[in-house]
């Protein structure tokens, strides 16, 4: 099988609860997430009206959308209720909480719904399905929520993958660093992922309704390979490592040469273009944050090598379908001794604005 249908069809973040699980393994998607909760909290008291939304039926209705196997997904849902109890504190009855925890069919979803809190003050439901499709029921969520999965395209652009082509991405793993027509191809299958994204999440989200998104962004304008970010060290670093590993015949030139990650990074422009395109939404809060703004101190060794086990935990499932699941230690064995030499350069280039946050209401 091929990269492009890989990646939907198996994207999942590493399922269980074991020491290489995601579960276990997003403490920093948690940290950087935990960034945008004074803000949800606010539109959510100023942005919407929650007593009309609910008004036929009592029931409040979210959509986490690539919520993976929890915990992230949990803290998230639950700030979000509180928030609009908060909003309707003077209406008589409390209303019903329905959430639906979307991600792709392939997700740990037993996972997911085994570690629901006990003590949770919602209903939930499992909706598998590509989210640049449409999931849900017409009009029938009010906030639709998305943390640190917009930025994962719905392949990899095909000419990146075609020899023939002038964007095939020979020797590298990403956008970072490759040629103007690389950049390109990932740029246009962010376009129309998006499109259809927005052009889903209008029929699915009532009038009056909120689209919150959290997920890789760039300042306009800003080549990737400009970017000091410690990101693209690791992309760089990722090459370098399957480089090696080709030259001691531990994989083939074509294996290196076809695997591509398939991770976009947004400007606050290029998605404010695609929203006035799609025409149903208005713009209430768009802006780029720095993801490590939580940690006080200079990165060490350490965080680089827990920086590194949450990749793997992110990432880990794309390496597996691409090179076996055998050659997975070896490689983030080899990424981490690189990048823990390197971790000087990774701190210094630790702190930019690359964590796009917007939040769209539904006219
Ligand atoms: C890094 S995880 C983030 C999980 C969670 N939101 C958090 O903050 O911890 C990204 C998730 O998005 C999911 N995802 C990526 N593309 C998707 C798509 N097209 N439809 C649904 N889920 C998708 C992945 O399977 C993964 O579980």
């Amino acid at each position: 099988m091929g990269q492009v249908e890989i990646v939907l069809n198996s994207l999942p973040m590493s399922g269980g609860d074991g020491p290489d699980s995601y579960s276990k393994n997003s403490h920093l998607q948690r940290r950087s997430a935990s960034l945008l909760r004074e803000t949800i909290d606010k539109l959510i008291m100023e942005k919407i009206d929650a007593r009309t939304l609910i008004s036929c039926t009592n029931t409040f209705h979210i959509a986490d959308l690539g919520c993976a196997t929890g915990p992230n997904t949990f803290f998230l849902v639950e700030d979000i209720i509180k928030s609009v109890d908060t909003s309707l504190q003077s209406n008589s009855t409390k209303p019903d909480f329905l959430v639906f925890f979307n991600d792709l069919p392939s997700n740990d979803f037993n996972t997911l719904f085994t570690s629901l809190p006990p003590d949770r003050s919602y209903f939930a439901v499992g909706v598998p399905g590509s989210f640049y499709s449409r999931i849900l029921p017409q009009s029938s969520v009010h906030i639709v929520l998305t943390v640190g999965a917009t930025h994962w395209l719905s392949s990899v652009p095909k000419e990146v993958l075609d020899k023939s082509s002038k964007a095939w991405n020979k020797g590298k793993v990403h956008y970072s660093n490759a040629s103007e027509e690389v950049v390109k191809a990932y740029e246009e299958q962010f376009g129309r992922d998006m499109e259809r994204f927005l052009e889903a999440r209008a029929k699915e989200i009532v009038s009056g309704g909120l689209l919150v998104v959290g997920m890789c962004g760039i300042p306009l304008g800003m080549p990737f390979s400009n970017l000091a970010d410690s990101i693209i060290i690791m992309y760089n670093s990722m090459a370098d490592v399957l480089i090696q590993m080709q030259s001691q015949g531990l994989i083939s030139e074509e294996q290196v040469d076809t695997f591509n990650v398939p991770i976009y990074s947004a400007s606050p422009e290029e998605v404010a273009v695609l929203v006035e395109k799609n025409g149903c939404f208005t713009v209430e809060f768009m802006e780029l944050m720095d993801p490590t703004a939580w940690l006080k101190r200079p990165m060490d060794v350490e965080d680089v090598r827990q920086w590194i086990v949450c990749i793997k935990a992110t990432m880990g499932s794309l390496f597996i379908n691409h090179f076996g699941d055998h050659l997975l230690d070896d490689i983030f064995d080899r990424l981490t001794t690189k990048l823990v030499g390197l971790t000087e350069k990774v701190e210094s280039s630790y702190r930019e604005k690359v964590m796009l946050f917007f939040a769209l209401k539904r006219k």
